[in-house]
């Protein structure tokens, strides 16, 4: 498995890999799908924290993307959505999409990284609920799922009621 960024290419098999990953069995499209689509096309997708795993043959088998949020007035990244082929999963492809992210978003000078999630798999990373740093999710019943992660340019400042780009707060 290679780690590399999206390229326009790429846009049919990510979406084909969003829409297995999340698949609730009814048939319906995810809405997860639907927000990729909306974020890909607004200003807030981050076409460099966008990045797939691709096997031997460059077929996509994950993909993972950050888009601008806010916490407070201070421009922050929000990571998700996260998502791997359903056969492929649990081999490690979802934790190395994840570091990549993670580091880039660090370069590219991001304070933190928000994400409403499962405790259980991204506390590895390093991600605390945001409320224990003072960063405020939307919805206070998103409780421990809301979860930061603070990088090198981050300061205690940065605090506050925690906003999403406009497509998730359409979902
Ligand atoms: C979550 C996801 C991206 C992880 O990718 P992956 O390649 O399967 O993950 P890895 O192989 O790197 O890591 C597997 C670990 O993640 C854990 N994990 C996977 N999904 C989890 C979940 N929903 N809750 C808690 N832990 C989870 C596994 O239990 C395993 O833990 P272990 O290492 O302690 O055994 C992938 O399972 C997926 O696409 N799920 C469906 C979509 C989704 O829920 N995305 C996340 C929300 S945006």
């Amino acid at each position: 498995m290679l780690l590399r960024r999206e390229v326009p290419a790429d846009e049919p098999a990510v979406e084909s890999v969003v829409a297995r990953a999340f698949a609730t069995g009814d048939g319906a499209e995810p809405v997860e799908v639907g927000l990729l689509r909306a974020l890909r096309a607004g200003p807030d997708w981050l076409p460099r924290l966008s990045w797939v795993a691709v096997d031997a043959q460059d077929r996509v088998v994950g993909h993972a993307v950050c888009s601008v949020a806010h916490v407070g007035s201070a421009p922050v990244v929000a990571l998700g959505p996260v998502a791997v082929r359903p056969r492929l999963q649990g081999r490690g492809t979802g934790t190395a999409l994840v570091h990549a992210l993670l580091g880039a978003a660090d370069v590219l000078g991001a304070p933190l990284v928000a994400l409403l999630g499962e405790p259980a798999f991204y506390g590895r990373f390093g991600f605390v609920a945001g409320t224990s740093l003072g960063v405020l999710p939307p919805e206070p019943s998103w409780g421990p799922y809301f979860q930061v992660r603070t990088l090198t340019a981050y300061a205690p400042r940065v605090r506050g009621p925690f906003q999403y780009a406009p497509p998730f707060r359409d979902l």
